[in-house]
């Protein structure tokens, strides 16, 4: 019974699918709730066979084979740093005067690569990505984040998604991944805006230094909105970090990865399913890798020490980054900020919206030409100097302690499932987080300045990377377990011993990996403020079709 749900019910997935082609999301809501087993019940069985299916591409359009182009021939791009344009009063203290910026999200014509015309895009400033905001903890400052773009949007929406359904084409709302900024400044989904619109965000920026980055959260249209282009970095710096006198200036670059599907001239393509009425796709993988905004880019270096901040910001792709001639990657952070000291990298795994801080050393390369490639695919190029240099820059071996924090400190666990849900042909047509839809009632509600245990049990065969606002967290460990006894009896039965984070993730994080058959255990303080925020998947066509949740901090 390869399609079947466990309790025997086939009809089930029968009426899933036919209930998913319709136009309301509430109609799928109200047949879970009806089915007698519950949304639970609806889990599907799996097979790797199903799974390839299902993220193989529809063959609908042609698309431009990114191989076939010429590799290295670009620089890469550096985005320009956000450009204050003078000091405002905060709203709520109207004698405070901090920084503003105005980031207006804008259509925007991008050459991607030497011989390919310009992309059409929407971007920050006019930039994908957009202009780095640099801050430092400690200050505040004040962003208008303005929507200039057209009435109509120009990658396929589907109606049938939470918060597309009646509403504009064109919305966006922006948050800031990683930043811990009272709930009125998160970028609520539902808090988007109409061209000609803007919203003015707050951001008392108290947490350690790190590498965050902005990027549109409209419902339902989140995933279109990233691949058109809307994100950037954002760079929180402290003493702490000054004084360890990494490599810094023109020294210290951000690399920021995200592919992309593209049409033989050169322009974005978003596949749709082979459902003209439910034109969702589970994922979207593109082969052109884009680093900054470039295909195939090369960085001219001198001998010597490099910082990068690496993101992933691509929807859906995983990344394992490696140098072609074996060097390795210093990583000195993570998500949230400094490690206590540097582990030392032979490969880079990103998931969606991770981060990694690296020092790499190429006083040791003179004169080479290196690629850095994902898995087996070179993705960027360093051609490094042969010149005589000296380096004044550290790569201390103590960075910033990272103080683990006990089990016992947590006041709660809650046990949240990852939820997938297939039609009877084996698609993907829904995901979950605890078999609850956006809209249910919040059923998180951590205490403010309480600390908890999350414990994402995953069934599903992906990893998916789960992402909490408001807060940075800690991975305690992974544990193999049997879905199916949780599936029925609600019983956890672990298969194997816990497994603590890998090294490279054993820091501040906000985004965690929840591998596949496993039960992946995060401890979270949540010393930030009261309100609501939200916790989702970020691989952005689950988070799109309801893998993310509400969830509130309750003042203490
Ligand atoms: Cu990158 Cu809700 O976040
Ligand atoms: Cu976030
Ligand atoms: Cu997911």
């Amino acid at each position: 019974m390869l399609n079947g749900c466990s309790f025997g019910c086939i009809h089930c997935c029968f009426m899933l699918e036919s209930t998913l082609e319709g136009p309301l999301v509430n109609s799928r809501r109200s047949f879970l709730k009806q089915c007698s087993i519950g949304a639970s019940g609806l889990v599907l069985s799996r097979s790797g066979a199903l799974s390839a299916m299902t993220h193989a591409m529809p063959a609908q359009a042609q698309t431009l084979n990114a191989s076939t182009l010429a590799q290295f021939v670009d620089p890469l791009p550096i985005p320009p740093v956000a450009k204050s344009s003078g000091m405002r009063p905060l709203p709520s203290s109207p004698k405070t005067n901090v920084p503003y910026y105005r980031l207006a999200a804008q259509p925007t014509e991008l050459k991607i690569h030497r011989d390919l015309k310009p992309t059409r895009m929407w971007g920050f400033g006019g930039s994908v990505p957009g202009p780095t905001l640099e801050m430092r903890s400690g200050e505040e400052v004040l962003v208008e984040w303005a929507n200039e773009l057209p009435q109509q949007h120009f990658l396929p929406i589907d109606y049938r998604l939470h918060g597309a359904d009646g509403t504009p084409q064109v919305r966006m709302v922006t948050h800031l991944h990683g930043g811990i900024v009272p709930p009125d400044s998160d970028g609520y989904p539902e808090d988007w805006y109409v061209p000609g619109k803007s919203l003015t965000y707050h951001y008392p920026i108290k947490q350690d230094a790190a590498m965050l980055w902005y990027h549109d959260h409209a419902m339902g249209i989140n995933r279109l909105n990233v691949y058109a282009g809307m994100f950037g970095a954002a760079i929180v710096r402290d003493k702490v970090e000054d004084a360890l006198n990494l490599p810094s200036g023109k020294y210290e670059i951000p690399l920021v990865i995200f592919d992309r599907l593209l049409t033989p001239d050169g322009q974005l393509y978003y596949p749709i399913s082979d459902k003209p009425r439910a034109p969702w796709i589970p994922e979207l993988f593109g082969d052109a890798v884009l680093i900054n905004g470039k295909l195939f880019p090369y960085l001219a270096v001198e001998p010597r020490k490099y910082r990068f901040r690496v993101l992933n910001g691509s929807n859906a792709r995983f990344y394992n980054l490696t140098f072609q001639n074996g060097l390795s990657f210093h990583q000195i952070g993570t998500d949230q900020g400094l490690l206590p000291s540097p582990i030392s990298l032979k490969n880079l795994e990103l998931a969606p919206a991770e981060r990694m801080d690296v020092v790499v050393d190429f006083s040791d390369s003179r004169g080479e030409q290196i690629v850095m490639k994902n898995d087996a695919v070179g993705v960027m190029q360093f051609r490094v100097s042969s010149a005589k240099v000296s380096d004044s820059s550290s790569l201390p071996s103590q960075l910033r302690p990272v103080p683990k924090i006990a089990e016992s400190e947590a006041v709660k666990t809650r046990l949240l499932t990852l939820d997938e849900y297939r039609s009877l042909a084996g698609d993907t047509v829904l995901l979950l987080l605890n078999a609850t839809y956006w809209h249910d009632p919040v059923s998180e509600k951590p205490a403010q300045n309480s600390t908890e245990i999350w414990s994402f049990i995953n069934p599903t065969d992906d990893t998916h990377p789960i992402h909490l606002h408001a807060v940075r967290f800690q991975i305690l460990d992974r544990q193999k377990y049997a879905p199916w006894a949780y599936q029925s009896k609600k019983e956890l039965q672990f298969l194997g011993p816990r497994i603590p984070p890998e090294p490279f993730e054993a820091g501040w994080k906000d985004t965690a990996g929840a591998h596949s058959k496993m039960v992946t255990r995060i401890i979270v303080p949540f010393n930030s403020y009261p309100g609501r925020y939200v916790w989702h998947c970020h691989i952005l066509e689950h988070e799109d079709n309801e893998m993310m949740r509400p969830y509130e901090i309750v003042a203490s």
